[in-house]
């Protein structure tokens, strides 16, 4: 079975009670939940992490080091200024989705900018948790295609 990380930065442990207007009312556990049965259906085994520490982070980057198939990242506001994230997941390199429940382009002007995304396979924002779930299904794609070409 295909191994598949998912990583949740900080603040994400309060989905449910943060700024529910913008991210929604489910909770951290209910969306972790609805993660877990979609990986099932694509054949993912799960591991879930969540930190509101950058350096845990990066040391759960490099912990995935050849272990791992794929990653879905939520890097929180550490998107919008982490150079040590950004360059623990190019080390590693890993198939690497960058997700948003939020669209981070029609927000404050400080989050228009991701330093992660141009070391990852792709970026999805805007869907609530189906960014997660979208997130599921284009990195099967992206694993079936680069093992068939
Ligand atoms: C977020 C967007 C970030 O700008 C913010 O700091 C978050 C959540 C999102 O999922 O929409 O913590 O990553």
């Amino acid at each position: 079975m295909r191994k598949l990380a998912l990583i949740h930065g900080p603040n994400l442990n309060f989905l449910g009670i943060r700024n529910k207007e913008v991210y929604g009312q489910d909770t951290f556990e209910s969306i972790n939940q609805e993660i877990g049965k979609e990986a099932l259906e694509y054949n993912f085994d799960l591991e879930i992490f969540q930190s509101n520490h950058e350096g845990e982070i990066i040391d759960f980057l490099q912990s995935c080091y050849g272990r791992v198939d794929g990653i879905i990242i939520n890097p929180g506001a550490f998107t919008h200024y982490s150079y040590a994230i950004r360059d623990a997941i190019e080390s590693i390199s890993i198939p690497t989705i960058e997700v948003h429940l939020s669209n981070i382009n029609n927000r404050e002007e400080f989050r228009k900018t991701s330093f992660i995304a141009p070391v990852c396979i792709g970026q999805i924002c805007g869907f609530g948790k189906y960014s997660y779930i979208l997130g599921i299904k284009a990195l099967d794609d992206y694993l079936q295609n680069i093992k068939h070409s």
